[in-house]
C-alpha cells in the first residue's frame, strides 16, 4: 500500500517510472484509485480544466487492409460500404464549425480513392473556416504527408497498436511494424502533432508489452494518445476473443497522464461503449479531450470498427449538446480554443 502510494506520488512529480514499476501498477487492481486521483491533478496542472471537443467526421468506410479485429477489413462483406464526396465531407466540417467545434477530425479506412491531390483540396477548403484538421486516414507515403501537411493539415492520428512488433504483424497481418513506425517518426518530422495509442487486449498482450507502449510514447514526445479496449466484433476473424479490460485501460489512460503530463489524453468512444458513463470517469482519471461524432445519418452506423458503437441513432447536434452538458455537470468546461498540445505547466 505504502509502496504503492510512493511509486504513484514519484511518478507525479517526477513523469518518470521504469518498466518494471509501469508493468506493477497497470496490474495492481488496488492502484486504479489512487492513480487515477494522481492523474486528476496532474491533468489539472498542466492541461487545465478545459475539455477539447474534436468533430469526428467519419468520410469512408472502404479499406484495404486486413486487420483481425476491425470491422472496416476489406475481406469483411457484412457491412455496406460508403464514401462520401468532397463537397459533402466540407459541408459536414462547415456544421461542426457551427456547433462549435475548433478541430475537425476527419477519418476513414485506408482508401486510397481519396489521393493526396484530392484530400489536400479538401483540407484546403476547411482549413479556410478556421478550423483546425486532424487526419486519420492510415499509412501514406512520406511526400502525401508532406502534401497534407502544406495543405494545412495540422494533426495526424495513427495508432501504432501495440509496440510489440510480432504481435502487430499477427494481428494485422500484411503490414509492417517497422513501416508503422517509420509513419510516425515521418508525420513527427513533419511537424505535425502526433497521435498514437494502444489497442488494449490483443490475444497475447501482456502488460510488459503495455508498459513497453507507454515508455515509447514518452520516447517519441507524442502529442496525443488515444487507447481503448478490444471489443470483439462477431464480422472479423478475432470476434470471438475476449475483449480488452476496461479497468487496465483506464489505468493505463492514468499513467500516460502522469507519465506524458502535457499530452492530450481522448476519453474515447470505445470506454463509454464498455461501460455507460465510461467517458465521464475517464475524463476524471486524466483524459482532457472527446472526440464527438459529426457523421449523420445512416454513415454512423455503418462505420462500424465494433459493435455496441454508442451514439448511432443520435445526431450531430444531440452529441454536441450531450458531451457539452456532461462536461459542464462534471465542474469542468468545454475549451473555447483549438486546443494544440501543451508545453510545460499551465500559466496559472
Ligand atoms: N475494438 C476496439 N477498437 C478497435 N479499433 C479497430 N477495431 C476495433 C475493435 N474491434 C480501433 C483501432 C484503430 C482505431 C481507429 O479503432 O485501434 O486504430
Ligand atoms: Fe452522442 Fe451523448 S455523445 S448522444
Amino acid at each position: 500500500g505504502e509502496y504503492r502510494q510512493d511509486l504513484i506520488d514519484r511518478a507525479a512529480r517526477d513523469h518518470v517510472l521504469n518498466a518494471s514499476e509501469i508493468e506493477s501498477l497497470l496490474t495492481d487492481d488496488e492502484a486504479e484509485k489512487a492513480l487515477a486521483a494522481a492523474a486528476d491533478r496532474v491533468r489539472q496542472e498542466f492541461v487545465g480544466d478545459g475539455v477539447h471537443l474534436r468533430g469526428l467526421i467519419e468520410f469512408s468506410n472502404i479499406c484495404r487492409c486486413h486487420c483481425m479485429y476491425c470491422g472496416l477489413r476489406c475481406d469483411n462483406s457484412k457491412i455496406e460500404r460508403y464514401r462520401l464526396s468532397p463537397d459533402e465531407i466540407v459541408e459536414l466540417a462547415d456544421k461542426a464549425r457551427g456547433y462549435g467545434y475548433h478541430t475537425v477530425v476527419l477519418q476513414s479506412g485506408e482508401d486510397l480513392q481519396f489521393t493526396a491531390p484530392v484530400l489536400c483540396g479538401i483540407i484546403r477548403r476547411i482549413k479556410a473556416m478556421d478550423l483546425a484538421v486532424t487526419l486519420s486516414v492510415g499509412e501514406r507515403s512520406y511526400e502525401e504527408y508532406q502534401a497534407f501537411r502544406e495543405a494545412g493539415a495540422d494533426r495526424y492520428l495513427l495508432r501504432i497498436e501495440t509496440t510489440d512488433a510480432a504481435l502487430y504483424e499477427r494481428w494485422d497481418p500484411g503490414m509492417s511494424h517497422a513501416r508503422r513506425i517509420q509513419c510516425t517518426l515521418d508525420l513527427k518530422k513533419l511537424g505535425y502533432e502526433v497521435g498514437t495509442g494502444t489497442l488494449v487486449g490483443l490475444p497475447g498482450q501482456t502488460p510488459a508489452m503495455i508498459a513497453r507502449d507507454i515508455l515509447w510514447y514518452q520516447q517519441i514526445d507524442a502529442d496525443m494518445v488515444g487507447i481503448g479496449p478490444l471489443i470483439p466484433n462477431g464480422d472479423t476473424p478475432l470476434g470471438k476473443a475476449a475483449p480488452g479490460d476496461w479497468h487496465l485501460t483506464r489505468r493505463m489512460v492514468s499513467l500516460l497522464r502522469l507519465l506524458l503530463p502535457e499530452a492530450n489524453i481522448p476519453a474515447t468512444t470505445a470506454m463509454e461503449t464498455m461501460v455507460p458513463h465510461g467517458r465521464e470517469v475517464i475524463l476524471n482519471s486524466g483524459a482532457n479531450v472527446v472526440m464527438p461524432n459529426v457523421t449523420e445519418g445512416d454513415f454512423r452506423r455503418k462505420y462500424a470498427l465494433y459493435p455496441g458503437k454508442i451514439c448511432v441513432a443520435d445526431t450531430p447536434a444531440d452529441c454536441r449538446a450531450c458531451m457539452g452538458g456532461r462536461i459542464r455537470a462534471m465542474g469542468r468546461f468545454v475549451a473555447a480554443d483549438k486546443g494544440f498540445r501543451h508545453h510545460g505547466r499551465r500559466r496559472q
